[in-house]
């Protein structure tokens, strides 16, 4: 049996959960994705995945099914979860676009990487001497691609995507809205300490297709996430978007 103080917090928590996201489904991709360069190397970024992580909890908690894409992370997946691994942009973008249909908000964390190596040597790349040069194509951009369908097909999902930033955090933010389509962009400066990559706490800024703009003050990554979904919610209802 668990301590009695676990109990409790849990019998609280229960209590007095909201269940604003009943009848909801939440498509969530986190973590970085890794891009092979050979058999036994890779591309990746430091992305840690807690943001995604956190937000999955939230949703889930606030009475949401959830489908959580995750690129490879050291977290264990919120309860009540449906956890799809990926490695690859390519693979995150597959899994995205098969259970597309299904979401009623999608949440685009993950630190996708931008390029892979197009043509993967079979065989691991010997070491030499001489300058290696690498070769690198595009990744899909996965919600880019998610914008414009929904737009084509005039869903009225609601689109979130992320933005790390180390300059014109609020510029750059109000940019990606536009040319991915999104309804809200969530934007932070990576180049701060104690936030962002790797780290527990954030301080983000969103920006939302309304115009408005709401600075969310530094707080733990948990609590960053019921914030979002509180604005999310508040703007498709603003939006006149249907669930
Ligand atoms: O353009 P940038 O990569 O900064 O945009 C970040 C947002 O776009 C994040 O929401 C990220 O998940 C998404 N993204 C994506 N596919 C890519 C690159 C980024 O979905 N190839």
């Amino acid at each position: 049996l668990p301590e009695p103080a676990r109990i409790a917090e849990f019998t609280l928590r229960v209590l007095t959960q909201r269940h604003d996201l009943d009848g909801e489904t939440v498509l969530i991709t986190a973590g970085p994705t890794r891009e092979p360069l050979d058999p036994v190397r890779f591309i990746s970024n430091r992305s840690s995945g807690k943001m995604g992580y956190a937000l999955a909890e939230a949703a889930s908690e606030r009475g949401a099914r959830v489908l959580l894409v995750s690129g490879p992370v050291q977290l264990d997946p919120p309860a009540g979860v449906e956890l799809m691994r990926v490695q690859t942009a390519r693979e995150m973008r597959d899994a995205v676009m098969e259970r597309l249909a299904e979401s009623s908000i999608i949440i685009k964390t993950a630190a996708v990487a931008d390029y892979h190596v197009a043509n993967v040597p079979k065989q691991k790349v010997k070491k030499t001497a001489m300058r290696l040069s690498l070769e690198l194509d595009p990744t899909p951009d996965i919600l880019a691609e998610v914008g414009a369908e929904i737009e084509r097909r005039a869903t009225g999902q609601l689109l979130i995507g992320f933005a790390a930033e180390t300059e014109n955090v609020v510029a750059e933010a109000k940019r990606k809205l536009q040319a991915k389509k999104c309804d809200m962009v969530v934007a932070n400066d990576v180049s701060a300490d104690g936030t962002g990559f790797e780290s527990d706490e954030n301080e983000v800024v969103l920006a939302m297709r309304t115009g408005e703009v709401a600075p969310l003050g530094r707080a733990a990554k948990r609590v960053l996430a019921d914030q979002i979904l509180d604005h999310a919610m508040q703007l498709r209802l603003a939006l006149h978007k249907s669930r």
